[in-house]
């Protein structure tokens, strides 16, 4: 485990805080590496998404991925019968990037769903709006801001849709770990050389619900994280929603798979300059911590709340779906140069290999709620027009 005096300003904070108050759970934990204010993963200065940050998302692949997007939200909006006024909220819309294309494609395809259009960004880093604000001028007069906490309320009111990219991912998760006593959770400790951890019994019985929930059997030794918040987080979109959609899109599987004894470990990952560890301990505040989403727990969640799901699959068949080999032949044809063709070609294919890509560990999920039966873009079978 790391030494405090080794590592950084966070360590030492969040070590003197257990000191003095006790050991924490490994939620509250994450929750200070990734967000303490001004200090944590997501809520200090520097890039943390892109070449010189410490991972790639999909949507600084290709500008493609959001344009991809943006022809299914044209898709939902019709689907809602083209109302006058249409919301996109992106939760953990980041630096706007992903914000960016989709307005971007959005303009392209129909002038008509673009001049309804509110484009609300939230995103838990308050310093992020001015960047987004920048990178979004040309699209200024669509564009609002809301807080999590404001979106949480259930206050806000729209016909649209709730968008995210690696969202869930970035949530803080309880640990637990079956063992010969039964179910015990992983709790964060301080000792003289830094962190430990050690188990005891389950800070909730929430966790042992959710097991329950969704039939997960772990076997001795095996750990598995849970996240409490996404349900709420599911609610309040759905509340937020007159009518429209939530489309999801996170690395992740259905509770069967995230589970299976193969992934004894779980499968809790730290970035730091894009290269991977399994120590959270280290880099406290600067690397980030993430693990894979348990999509069934959206999927009963948004059942609860009128949110049907309506598609899940892999994200390369959802790209497929909405035009992705329709967008090659565009690039293509618009290329100068075979360099330049090549280069679209390159990232068009990272967005769909399973292998070293980002299709097929990267799931899509929509969820709708007052549409009956939308026949969507990404259902389309392959090889019919768009
Ligand atoms: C892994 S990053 C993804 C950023 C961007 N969507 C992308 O794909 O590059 C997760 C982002 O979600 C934000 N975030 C975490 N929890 C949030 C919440 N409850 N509401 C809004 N943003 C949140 C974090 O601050 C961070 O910017």
């Amino acid at each position: 485990m790391a030494d405090a005096a080794a590592t950084t300003q966070l360590a030492g904070i969040i070590l003197d805080r257990i000191r003095t108050r006790g050991d924490i759970t490994f939620a509250s934990f994450m929750e200070s590496a990734l967000y303490e204010p001004g200090l944590g993963y997501y809520t200090s200065a520097g890039r943390k998404v892109g070449a010189e940050g410490d991972f790639y998302t999909s949507m600084n692949v290709h500008e493609s991925f959001g344009r991809l997007i943006a022809r299914e939200i044209c898709r939902f909006w019709e689907l809602l019968g083209s109302p006058s006024s249409f919301t996109i909220a992106e939760a953990g819309a980041g630096g706007g990037q992903l914000a960016l294309d989709i307005l971007d494609g959005i303009s392209q395809f129909s002038q008509a769903a673009y001049g309804s259009l509110t484009y609300r960004l939230v995103e838990k880093e308050p310093s992020l709006k001015e960047v987004q604000a920048a990178r979004l001028a040309r699209h200024s007069g669509h564009l609002a801001w809301s807080t999590p906490e404001e979106l949480a309320s259930g206050a806000l009111k729209f016909t649209g849709c709730v968008i995210s990219n690696e969202l869930f991912d970035a949530m803080p998760v309880h640990i637990v770990e079956m063992t010969e006593d039964g179910l015990q959770e992983v709790y964060v400790t301080a000792d003289a050389d830094g962190f430990r951890e050690r188990l005891a019994a389950p800070s909730t019985p929430e966790l042992a619900q959710y097991l329950q929930k969704f039939q997960v059997r772990l076997m001795p030794g095996q750990r598995g994280e849970i996240n409490l918040n996404a349900p709420a987080w599911i609610a309040s979109a759905a509340a937020t929603l007159e009518r429209g959609f939530v489309l999801t899109i996170d690395y992740g599987f259905l509770a069967e798979e995230l589970y299976t004894p193969q992934r004894k470990n779980g499968t809790l990952l730290c970035y730091h300059r894009h290269s991977t560890s399994e120590d959270p301990y280290q880099l406290v505040g600067e690397q980030d911590i993430t693990t894979h989403i348990n999509f069934s727990q959206l999927m009963e969640a948004g059942k609860d709340v009128g949110l049907k799901t309506v598609w899940y699959g892999e994200q390369y068949r959802f790209l497929l779906g909405v035009g992705l080999m329709e967008e090659l032949v565009r690039l293509e044809a618009q290329a100068k140069t075979e360099q330049e063709s090549l280069k679209h070609r390159l990232a068009l294919k990272k967005l769909m290999l399973p292998e070293g890509g980002m299709g097929d560990t990267f799931k899509v999920l929509i969820q709708a709620k007052g549409v009956e039966n939308p026949q969507l873009l990404c259902m389309r079978k392959w090889g019919m027009g768009l």
